[in-house]
C-alpha cells in the first residue's frame, strides 16, 4: 500500500492504495465513481476514459501512483444531473446510446476534443474517436452527437 493524494472532480482526495492499483480501480472501487467503465483493461476500447490534467487518458492502464498531485476528471465531474455538459446534451438529442456502456468514453473523449477545438470538423472528430469502440454499432449516432456539439 502507498499513500496517494490527487484532485478528483475538483476535490482534494487522499487515500491509501495497493502498489499495483490502476487509476480506474481507485476511481471505481475506492471513490465510488462509476462513470468510467472497465471494458478491455488493456487501453484499447476507451470505456474507461477520464481526463488527467484536462487530457483524455485511459484509466485502466494508468498506475494510480502515476497521478499523484494531478487533476483527474471523470464523467461525474463533467456535468451535473441538473446541468448537463453540452456534449452530454448532444448525445441525448442524437439518441446516441444503445446499451450505453461505451458512452462514458465517447463523451469524455469528445468533450476533450471540443475543449481544444470547439468547432472540430468531421475528420478531426473521426480521428479523435477512432480509438473508442461501441460494440452495439451506434457509431453513426455517436458521430452525429459530436457534430451537433461542435456546431
Ligand atoms: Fe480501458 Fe478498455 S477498459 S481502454
Amino acid at each position: 500500500m502507498h499513500d496517494l493524494a490527487l484532485t478528483v472532480n475538483g476535490r482534494d482526495v487522499a487515500l491509501s492504495v495497493p502498489e499495483a492499483a490502476s487509476l480506474l480501480h481507485v476511481l471505481r472501487n475506492d471513490l465510488g465513481l462509476n462513470g468510467p467503465k472497465y471494458g478491455c483493461g488493456l487501453g484499447q476500447c476507451g470505456a474507461c476514459t477520464v481526463w488527467v490534467d484536462g487530457v483524455a487518458a485511459r484509466a485502466c492502464v494508468i498506475p494510480a501512483h502515476g497521478v499523484a498531485g494531478r487533476a483527474v476528471t471523470t464523467l461525474e465531474g463533467l456535468g451535473t444531473r441538473d446541468k448537463w455538459h453540452p456534449v452530454q446534451q448532444a448525445f441525448e438529442q442524437a439518441q446516441a446510446a444503445q446499451c450505453g456502456y461505451c458512452l462514458n468514453g465517447m463523451v469524455m473523449q469528445a468533450a476533450a476534443l471540443l475543449a481544444r477545438d470547439p468547432h472540430a470538423g468531421e475528420a478531426r472528430i473521426r480521428a479523435e474517436l477512432s480509438g473508442n469502440l461501441c460494440r452495439c454499432g451506434t457509431h453513426v449516432e455517436i458521430l452525429d452527437a459530436v457534430r451537433r456539439a461542435a456546431a
